[in-house]
């Protein structure tokens, strides 16, 4: 049986090119096929449209603002293919997306991202959750070019010490800050949804990186995990370990023992 997958990439920014390279050194079982970008990355392989991109391969890697991602979305499930998601956000504030891979045979898959603990708050699942809450804390540049900060003119410079930015639901903070809090919106999809989560950013002038703190609890279990992780160089809204989740998931189809 051949289990080879036409892979490519959709976004080839910071966290796209982690998986480009890993993908040009080799990962079992993938044949990387293609990229999409706006710009002419130099992978080795054709960039192409979204459209000949779906096409082309079996399973297509998003890693493009969350404003694209319905786009892509579109033309892979429309094909019938999978999509690895990075921009978490884009499944709460495009629901059609959902609606697109109901009537696909192709499936949307989210990795963990920039956070830890998704399996155990799956399993707590079944015992019933009761709360859960995130607290992410990132440097003011960090939140740079948000929706909320421009409409509430927060002015990043002027902020001293670590402050509360914003409290919500993952939905909220989905639409106030569409490039920031895909890990909010990735615990919500794990656990209770996007209404029920509670999130909470912060911005702090002397963090070091991206801090993502999580409590769950539920039936006889309270997970809680911290995160705290330098921000990507060449982006510093995104932090590296985003990409290497994306690079663990496709490894695990090849590995002969997988811990899930
Ligand atoms: N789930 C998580 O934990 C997590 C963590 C960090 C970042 N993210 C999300 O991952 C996504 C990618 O982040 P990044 O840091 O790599 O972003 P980035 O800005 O570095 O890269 C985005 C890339 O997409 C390309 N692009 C933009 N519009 C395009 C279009 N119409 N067609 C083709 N290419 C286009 C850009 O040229 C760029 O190369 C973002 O949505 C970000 O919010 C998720």
């Amino acid at each position: 049986m051949n289990r080879t997958k036409k892979i490519g990439v959709a976004g080839c920014g910071a966290l796209g090119s982690i998986v480009c390279d890993a993908l040009r050194d080799g990962i079992e079982y993938y044949d990387f096929v293609g990229v999409s970008d706006l710009d002419e990355p130099d992978f080795g392989v054709p960039n192409m449209s979204f459209g000949d991109l779906a096409e082309t391969c079996d399973i297509v890697v998003e890693c493009l603002p969350p404003k694209v991602v319905p786009a892509l979305a579109k033309e892979t499930l429309e094909r019938d293919k999978d999509l690895l998601m990075i921009s978490a956000c884009a499944l709460l504030l495009s629901p059609e997306i959902n609606d697109m891979a109901k009537k696909s045979a192709g499936r949307i898959m989210v990795p963990s991202g920039a956070i830890a603990g998704l399996d155990a708050i799956s399993a707590l699942n079944f015992a019933g959750i009761d709360s859960a809450t995130i607290a992410t804390t990132k440097p003011p540049r960090g939140l740079k070019g948000a929706p909320y900060i421009k409409q509430k003119n927060i002015d990043l410079d002027e902020i001293k010490g670590n402050t509360l930015i914003f409290r919500g639901s993952a939905l909220e903070a989905a639409q106030a800050f569409p490039a920031n809090v895909n890990v909010a919106a990735t615990l919500s999809l794990a656990g209770i949804g996007p209404e029920r989560t509670q999130v909470e950013v912060w911005a702090d002038p002397n963090a070091q990186g991206n801090c993502h703190d999580i409590t769950v609890k539920g039936g006889s279990s309270t997970i809680k995990t911290s995160v705290a992780n330098a921000p990507d160089p060449s982006n510093p809204k995104s932090s590296m370990l985003a990409g290497y989740s994306l690079v663990a998931t496709l490894k695990k189809r090849s590995d002969k023992i997988v811990v899930i």
